[in-house]
């Protein structure tokens, strides 16, 4: 059990309410991670913070004007106020559909579900993972991953994380994937690959993508059942050429008679409405007959009533208006430029770092974050950028830390990667 929530048990021991705690209440805490990291640093971090996942402009999240003017009273009562129909506004998820199928040209030709509306990604993965997995289910992934799915795997699930290291020779470790996949003993195994990636901001390249593909091919070829969940959070938010800049479910979708794809994607950050609420899930797989795929939405369907029971309609509607809306194509086009332009800031930034030891950029090329290896405990670092620096960044474990490019405007983002690697120069 988690030392949290150990903790947290103590508390309650020889009280009613701990005689009452399922196993899972027993388990559950809240991580001392990116929430609680980013908490301290909205309160103490007065010079730069760059814990948070979100595009920040003058302090304020960014959003599309396509969805800020429906504001409005031209919203009807039912747009706002009505119950969503089960599995999300039928328009929308056309729309989400045919948006999909335009940004991974791969998908050409390849049958896949209609997308259900979920209440957020998290709560898409949630469904997906109690949809697919039983106690002990092993579900492989990169050992960079976001935090939330120690929650999402092993609290909720009992299914057990089976990491390989995130990179290899300065790029994704496609080998890794490889040799995890022939270690496991089960014939059935769940693969997640959550690009562009939190925390490190990777995305594989086109020779990267193929080859990851051809490693799942040859474990399905082989007889291993495998589902393969994309996360797609920051999905289009890719900076270099050399990026396969489709969702690697396009490269799964029709793999093989073995490979169950499933993407997990949302407005959250893809069209910026944090808050919303707004994801999709969507799957395919080689051989599924529109029957099959509509027995998979059903699941789907029962999950959600079984638990939110039905999502925002609000979010719904202004996301669907937005979509529909002659500005959608710009606003789009703006939130990646207005990301791009800190991007290559951060670029230029750590050029004159290159040859320091004491912290080392990990490969990026895409999304929000990039991390860094750092020589002294990265705990140290964090709390010493609090303190002297009034500087806030994520401590992910004991030498890796995490920086929010999307939430620092270009013009300040040289001086925070002075800053931090000052601090780091001064633990060394
Ligand atoms: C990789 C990844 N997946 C999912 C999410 C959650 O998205 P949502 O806010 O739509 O639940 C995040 C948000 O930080 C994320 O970084």
């Amino acid at each position: 059990m988690n030392e949290l929530a150990k903790g947290l048990n103590q508390r309650l021991e020889g009280s009613i309410a701990y005689s009452m705690l399922s196993d899972f209440g027993k388990r559950i805490y809240v991580p001392r991670g990116i929430v609680v990291q980013g908490n301290e640093a909205k309160a103490r971090a007065k010079r730069f913070n760059a814990t948070i996942g979100v595009a920040l402009e003058d302090g304020q999240p960014m959003y599309f004007g396509s969805m800020k003017k429906q504001f409005n009273e031209n919203m009807s009562a039912s747009e706002i106020f009505g119950y969503a129909p089960m599995g999300g506004v039928l328009a929308l998820r056309e729309a989400w559909k045919v948006e999909m199928l335009e940004k991974n040209p791969d998908l050409e030709g390849v049958k896949i579900s209609l997308p259900v509306v979920c209440s957020g990604l998290t709560n898409g993965l949630s469904i997906v993972f109690s949809i697919l997995l039983d106690e002990g289910d092993s579900v492989v992934l990169p050992d960079m991953y976001w935090e939330n799915y120690d929650l999402l795997i092993d609290e909720q699930r009992k299914a057990k994380k089976v990491l390989y290291p995130m990179f290899k020779d300065g790029g994704f470790n496609v080998e890794g994937l490889d040799k995890t996949l022939s270690s496991l003993k089960a014939d059935k195994a769940v693969v997640m690959l959550n690009f562009p990636n939190n925390p490190s901001g990777y995305t594989p390249t086109v020779d990267e993508a193929d080859a990851i593909a051809a490693v799942l091919k040859k474990h399905a070829d082989s007889g291993k059942k495998l589902a393969v969940i994309t996360d797609d959070a920051y999905f289009g938010l890719f900076y270099e050429d050399s990026i396969y800049k489709q969702s690697v479910f396009a490269k799964v979708a029709n793999l093989s008679e073995n490979i169950l794809a499933v993407k997990c994607d949302a407005a959250t950050k893809e069209n910026m409405a944090w808050g919303f609420r707004v994801g999709f899930i969507t799957y395919a797989f080689k051989g599924a007959s529109e029957d099959q795929l509509s027995v998979l939405v059903e699941k789907t369907l029962g999950t959600i009533r079984g638990s939110i029971s039905s999502c925002s309609m609000a979010g719904q509607s202004v996301l669907l208006r937005s979509l529909r809306d002659s500005e959608y194509k710009a606003d789009k086009q703006h939130g990646f430029d207005r990301m791009h332009v800190r991007y290559v800031a951060l670029r230029e930034a750590l050029v004159k770092h290159n040859n320091k030891t004491c912290l080392k950029a990990l490969p990026f090329n895409s999304g929000y974050f990039m991390s860094l290896e750092t020589k002294c405990n990265a705990e140290d670092l964090r709390q010493l950028l609090l303190e002297k620096y009034e500087t806030g960044i994520i401590r992910m474990t004991d030498h890796i830390v995490r920086l929010a490019f999307c939430s620092v405007p270009a013009d300040a983002i040289q001086e925070l990667v002075d800053t931090v690697y000052k601090a780091a120069e001064e633990l060394c």
